[in-house]
């Protein structure tokens, strides 16, 4: 209809993670301000487009939320309208009652805050006709085509927190201290939050370790006087001759693998390896919650803000990434797929390892 509103939705699908809050508020203002849209938030990721469960979005409601940690839209890391499971606990690809009801909500675009997973699906309802934009988030850092993702900074300010209270109860009891961070299959969090809080081992999927070295570094570090030993492990971690630990398996999740439990398998090594007292830390959850840094709140709006004006412009099946402090649009296909992970040759290793850092290799 000519001179009638335009539509833009919002969804925040996966594991939630500080800074949603922040890009909600910066595409409904934008939106608002900006473009005279009207806004409307889809409830709990895609399991709202599933069930037809929206709200609509004034610029009250996105007062005030700039700092709240989570996302007052509610997420869903299993929801997956490709692949949902019905009441008979089968899979069934209700794909097109989605965008039945994307058409019945009067939708021009949707915006979806994501991950991995979230991406993919956005990318496959985009190749079915939906107007899509993604907006890259997660504590892993993973997603390639950009050099950061909302929620890695803030999870990374907690994990170095976590190390600088283990360092000093270490050093007390003369211990072995081991944190387990999460980052699924990518290295990203243990490998800055380690450097940042001064890890003496830090092991990453990417690099299986050698327990033999990993104890070595321990015990010589005791020979020369420094009776305590920091380990920032990544959930994903492997020894060089096994495999990453499972801690759950949840069916109708995208990814169904929850890993967790490394940390325990390496302290039980290294106490038998050394005799040396080791406690574990599973920092878990915590990494997802709290309040947005100033660099995720920052991030947050210009990826907001930048993926509604693409909306206004009509400019769909992008997603915002961050390059060399630039917001560029790329296309979603080339950002969803195989992840980001971190090489031996990252310079951020090289760094870590001028300054002494193992990689138990
Ligand atoms: O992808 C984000 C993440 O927090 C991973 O780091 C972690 O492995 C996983 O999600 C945990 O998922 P859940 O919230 O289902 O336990």
């Amino acid at each position: 209809m000519p001179g009638s509103k335009k539509r833009i939705g919002i969804l925040t699908g996966g594991g939630d993670c500080p800074g949603l809050n922040a890009g909600i508020r910066a595409i409904a203002k934008t939106a608002i301000l900006n473009y005279n849209m009207e806004v409307i938030g889809i409830k709990d990721g895609f399991l709202g487009l599933i069930e037809n469960r929206f709200l609509s979005i004034s610029y009250e409601d996105v007062s005030g939320i700039l700092a709240l940690g989570g996302t007052f839209l509610g997420a869903s890391n299993k929801a997956n309208p490709f692949r949902h499971l019905d009441y008979k606990d089968r899979f069934k690809d209700v794909s097109n009652r989605a965008i039945e009801n994307y058409r019945a909500m009067k939708l021009d675009g949707l915006i979806c805050i994501g991950g991995d997973g979230t991406l993919n699906i956005a990318y496959k309802l985009y190749k079915k006709g939906v107007n899509l934009i993604g907006v890259p988030k997660t504590i892993d850092n993973d997603l390639r085509q950009t050099e950061a993702t909302i929620g890695f900074d803030s999870a990374l300010i907690t994990a170095t927190q976590a190390i600088d209270k283990l360092h000093t109860t270490a050093q007390s009891h003369h211990r072995v201290m081991i944190i387990e961070v999460m980052g699924r299959y990518a290295g990203w969090l243990a490998l800055y939050s380690g450097l940042a809080g001064g890890g003496d081992i830090i092991l990453l999927p990417e690099i299986p370790y050698d327990i033999k070295k990993v104890c070595e570094v321990v015990l010589k570090r005791n020979q020369r006087g420094k009776r305590f030993s920091i380990l920032v492990v990544s959930e994903g971690s492997r020894p060089k001759d096994g495999d990453m630990v499972v801690r759950k398996m949840i069916k109708d999740s995208t990814d169904p693998i929850r890993l967790g439990g490394i940390g325990s398998k390496i302290a039980d090594d290294i106490e038998k390896i050394t005799g040396l007292e080791t406690r574990v830390t599973v920092l878990g959850h915590l990494q997802r919650g709290g309040e947005p840094s100033p660099f995720d709140r920052i991030l947050a709006t210009r990826f907001g803000t930048e993926s509604c004006e693409l909306a206004s412009n009509g400019d769909f099946g992008k997603v915002v990434v961050l390059k060399s402090n630039q917001i560029k649009a790329v296309d979603l296909k080339k950002a969803v797929g195989d992840i980001k992970r971190v090489s031996l040759k990252d310079p951020v290793i090289k760094s870590a390892m001028a300054v002494g850092t193992s990689f138990g290799i």
